[in-house]
């Protein structure tokens, strides 16, 4: 037997699990320390009521010989997928069947398995900075070539970067492109694109017959109207693009799990249907989310669920803004945060020192921003997610520092 080798080519730890590492050495040599966490983006208000309610209802209904459930169907149940496309892409006028929505345990895995629908030879193009699974996924499979140590930077990938001087907005690439990684709200920068800037990709997508993979797993928290919640509100999106969603960020579901990826049937290359593609794959390898997880998601859409996820994605957003207004204010220079949950603000030295500095001085876990990427090198990433009276605790003791 042969092991897959690539894996001896990704470089260290995988981001979160360094940074755990490193809190967690911390930790342990001063216990009565407790870090504020603003590292991981990861929710800390509780499931609406609604949710847990339908929850509650899908337990009993488990618990019954009438209303029992076995395996439900691999793409998920009629009534969230009815549901999704009718209040998340309907409703804003843009045109999804249910049909065409795969329920999943999370967007983070489906963006890392949706490769399996790619020969290793296409030429993969993402932002740099960036969510590492989209690279790292890719990796495993063999499509980046080699990690060099020195640039931080595989061989083989197109970097498309995003700098403070280009708004943060990735360029086209100047060497043919297949698969594009877009992710707007962007993780990690905060920023997002607008309607116009995106449609640059969509048109040149659909005229070098690339995909582009467009995760939206932030759209719940776009607060200005030129920014699109989802790329197909884009003319000539359901011929060229997949688009990754999550219920983990919009109603606190990380814990929970659930998400879904829209494959428009109208997608066609090399004459194959990619949704009949995923389709068979997802078939072959998942079986489903849980009943009683997808009664949760579906809640999310009553009227009630509606209004309560509304008020949490606010609490978050006015987070945001305090960490925003506060890091300015401390005269750091800071973008992200209006569309986003995630604020991005220029670090005063190396982010992994600037990182330790934050643990061991303020007590304060971040993320480096060197962890996306090479151009991240100079930032850190302050998460919106956590508790008003830790994040105000935080951003006092980072501006004081
Ligand atoms: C992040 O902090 O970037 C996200 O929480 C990671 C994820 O969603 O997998």
């Amino acid at each position: 037997m042969k092991i897959n080798e690539q894996y001896a080519k990704l470089p260290g730890n995988y981001l979160f699990s360094e940074i755990a590492r490193r809190v967690a050495a911390y930790s342990a040599e001063h216990p009565d320390v407790k870090p504020i966490r603003l590292g991981i983006g990861d929710v800390t208000r509780p499931l609406v009521p609604a949710v847990v309610e339908a929850m509650r209802k899908a337990v009993s209904e488990m618990g019954r010989l009438e209303t029992f459930h076995g395996y439900g169907p691999e793409q998920g149940y009629e009534f969230l997928r009815n549901a999704i496309a009718e209040h998340d892409f309907r409703a804003r006028g843009t045109d999804i069947s249910p049909d065409e929505i795969f329920i999943s345990d999370g967007a983070k895995s489906d963006c890392g398995n949706i490769g399996d629908l790619f020969s290793i030879e296409n030429k993969i193009a993402v932002c740099d900075p960036v969510y590492p699974v989209y690279v790292d996924a890719n990796a495993i499979d063999g499509r980046t070539g080699d990690y060099l140590q020195a640039s931080g930077k595989w061989s083989d990938v197109i970097y498309l970067p995003l700098t403070a001087e280009n708004d943060f907005v990735p360029e086209l690439p100047a060497s043919h492109a297949d698969l594009i990684y877009l992710c707007s709200p962007n993780n990690p920068t905060g920023t997002a694109l607008t309607r116009k800037q995106l449609s640059v990709w969509v048109e040149y997508a659909n005229q070098h017959g690339a995909v582009i993979l467009f995760d939206a797993a932030y759209e719940a928290y776009i607060t200005e109207p030129e920014v699109p919640h989802s790329i197909y509100e884009i003319p000539g999106a359901r011929e060229c693009a997949i688009e990754f969603r999550s219920f983990s960020k919009t109603a606190g579901f990380t814990g929970t799990r659930c998400a879904f990826t829209v494959v428009p049937k109208t997608l066609i290359r090399q004459g194959q249907s990619l949704h009949a593609m995923w389709n068979r794959r997802h078939t072959t390898k998942f079986n489903g989310v849980s009943y009683i997880t997808q009664r949760g998601a579906e809640a999310v859409y009553s009227q009630a669920g509606q209004k309560q996820i509304r008020a949490d994605i606010a609490y978050y957003q006015n987070n945001a803004r305090m960490i925003r207004e506060g890091l300015k204010q401390a005269g750091f220079s800071v973008y992200g945060g209006v569309n986003s949950p995630y604020i991005w603000f220029h670090a005063p030295m190396d982010s992994w020192k600037f990182f330790d500095l934050l643990l061991q001085k303020a007590h304060v876990v971040t993320t480096p921003g060197a962890g996306f990427g090479s151009r991240g090198r100079n930032y850190m990433r302050v998460t919106a997610f956590g508790e008003a009276n830790d994040i105000e605790e935080a951003v006092r003791r980072i501006t004081v520092m």
